[in-house]
């Protein structure tokens, strides 16, 4: 949410900061800005819209120089315009903030800053910072900052940068992640590792509560009363080139076609001697085998994989499984009991309300459990385990790699609490490890041909609205198929569970709205069957995603989309492929930036 990056070194500094800003426009893209000191004078740019807008008006008239700062907005306190864009600045002009998070109290902020004869431009709450340091300037840039930050209540990461002192950016977080990269005579800030692969892979994470001090050739961390935090570097292993779009239009095709190499690649490296290995979980099996209540919590796609899982656990494992929201989760006082684990489960690492959830869980001495994808993220460090999903970057903003190997991680790991709890026997792990084994090439021979699932984005894709309906453990991917369409298309979805469509919801059926049904071959395929012959007695367009050759729901089904047979437990790894698709192709008939959805942001950092 809102995408920050600094630099200082001898490169021209316009392009560092839009490479930057670049690799972070997932985090939000309604409006852009850099600002940089040349030769002593600080100068801004900034442009509503996408990035692009910014980049062709800096072609036009660069800022140059050899500091500077950058932003990417997702707007919460302001609309999208020029003069809400960061950065922001002081009075004077001679100091610029770009910020993300939240202030909370900016409004008393403001008013008191008004009255001492502050001007203020924006109507962001960000605009507070710059005002508010300007007020101590006159006890250096460091300390300046120092107080400012003190007075402020909420979320944020920030850089400054000022004319006074234009040798440093400072740095200081609370809340919203920051990362600095470190170079050899230059040194970068970004809000996630991507924006520095290009220069560095060697990272200091910023926690809490500090500020950071970063010139060419030297970073200083210190706490908020001015003493020196020692820090050692760390080394990533993600290399620039894992966030290409290579050949593909976009990159949420790219990510979907890479499922099948990923869940290969995650069983690989998760089965050893078939057994099943989670060696970064840090939580023992003497723990695990009291674990009497799971309560997961997690936000949007992420949200529908454990509603997955919740079927696995208490299937495999008997454990009795709870699945919330995150922003419900963190504020119903969730009862605590010693043998509760939690599994929070987030793509980013990042989401503010994942995290206050686990932040809630832990001060109620709830061990969690991280099902997380980047690694060093909050979540993952925050947490007692995890279990890292090795989806690899996911830059598309809608989810979908990163849902699959949700979907295999939390498998693997009820198989792995079933074997520990002796509530599966060994030969019946086997079969299922086998049957897993066996997605990846079904998945393959699906994408080869798309044929069916592009008719159907051609003859549907002007229709006003969509409904999605599943069972079972097919009820999730009804909610995340009408997710990922009302997503990327902005066709008004909703997804529901198929036997309690007929207590009101059936009353939105009529000759034009698709209703796509999930009707695999499995326990409740007869149930499902009723209520794919419901919408059609009342003339519902049906588009089935069937089980290869199933004959009589091509009978009763306007458009059939045939997935591969595979283990029924596991169909969902196979039929969100076509819903995935779905959504895809109907935005790109659509016209839509698939990868950059209007109002979304990849990482949900605010509240
Ligand atoms: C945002 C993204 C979704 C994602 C959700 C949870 O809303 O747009 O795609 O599912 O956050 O994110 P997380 O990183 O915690 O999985």
């Amino acid at each position: 949410m809102c995408g920050i990056v600094g630099y200082v070194g001898n490169k021209f500094v316009d392009s560092v900061l839009l490479v930057g800003l670049e690799r972070l426009e997932y985090r939000g893209y309604d409006s852009s800005g850099i600002a940089t000191i040349n030769t002593g004078e600080l100068s801004v740019c900034k442009k509503k819209g996408k990035l692009k807008m910014l980049n062709d008006c800096l072609k036009e008239t660069g800022l140059g120089g050899n500091i500077g700062i950058g932003h990417t907005r997702w707007a919460t306190h302001g609309e999208p315009s020029e003069k809400n864009a960061h950065p922001h600045t002081d009075c004077g002009k001679h100091l610029a903030v770009v910020h993300n998070g939240i202030i909370e109290n900016y409004q008393q902020l403001k008013e008191r800053l008004i009255a001492k004869g502050h001007i203020f431009e924006s109507e962001t709450d960000t605009e507070v910072i710059p005002h508010l340091i300007e007020e101590y300037l006159y006890e250096g840039l460091e300390n300046a900052v120092r107080k400012a930050v003190g007075e402020i209540k909420g979320s944020y990461a920030i850089c400054v940068i000022s004319e006074k002192e234009s040798d440093k950016i400072i740095v200081a977080k609370n809340g919203s992640p920051i990362i600095i990269g470190l170079g050899k005579n230059e040194n970068f800030v970004a809000s996630d590792i991507t924006a520095v692969l290009p220069h560095t892979r060697d990272i200091l994470i910023l926690e809490d509560g500090e500020i950071a001090v970063i010139t060419e050739k030297t970073t200083v961390i210190k706490n908020l009363q001015g003493a020196v935090v020692s820090r050692q570097a760390e080394s990533v292993s993600m290399k620039a080139q894992d966030i290409d779009k290579g050949d593909y239009k976009f990159f949420m095709l790219k990510e979907i076609c890479e499922q099948p190499a990923l869940i290969e690649g995650i069983i690989n490296s998760r089965l050893k001697n078939g057994l099943i290995v989670f060696d970064e979980m840090n939580l023992s099996n003497k723990y695990l085998a009291r674990v009497k209540r799971i309560v997961i919590q997690a936000c949007g796609t992420s949200w529908h994989a454990g509603m997955v899982a919740k079927y696995w656990l208490e299937k495999y494992a008997h454990i009795h499984t709870e699945v919330d929201v995150s922003s419900e989760f963190r504020y119903r006082n969730p009862i605590a009991e010693g043998d509760t684990l939690m599994l929070a489960i987030s793509q980013s690492g990042e989401t503010a309300d994942t995290l206050a959830g686990i932040r809630e869980g832990k001060s109620k001495f709830i061990k969690v459990l991280s099902i997380v994808n980047v690694m060093k993220s909050t979540i993952a460090r925050e947490s007692d385990g995890i279990i890292p999903i090795m989806a690899g970057p996911e830059i598309g903003v809608a989810s979908t790699k990163a849902y699959t190997a949700q979907l295999v991680a939390l498998y693997l790991f009820a198989l792995y609490l079933g074997r520990l709890n002796y509530t599966i026997p060994e030969d019946e792990i086997k079969t299922k490890l086998d049957g897993l084994k066996a997605i990846p090439g079904l998945l393959n021979g699906f994408l080869k041909s798309q044929d069916t699932v592009i008719k159907c984005a051609n003859e549907y894709f002007d229709r006003k609205n969509f409904i999605f309906l599943g069972r079972g453990i097919n009820f999730p991917n009804a909610l995340e198929g009408a997710l990922k369409l009302k997503e990327i298309s902005y066709i008004h979805s909703t997804g529901y569970p198929a036997g309690e469509f007929k207590h009101g919801p059936i009353a939105l059926i009529n000759e034009t709205t698709p209703v796509v049904c999930i009707a695999p071959k499995d326990e409740l395929y007869p149930k499902m069957v009723s209520n794919i012959q419901e919408v059609g007695a009342r003339k519902g367009r049906i588009i089935s995603v069937a089980t290869e050759g199933d004959d009589r729901i091509a009978g009763i089904s306007s458009n059939v989309i045939f997935v591969p047979e595979c283990q029924e437990d596991i169909s969902p790894m196979v039929t969100v492929l076509p819903l995935q698709l779905l959504a895809y192709h109907i935005a790109v008939k659509l016209g839509y930036d698939v990868d950059k959805p209007r109002n979304l942001a990849k990482s949900v950092t605010v509240e």
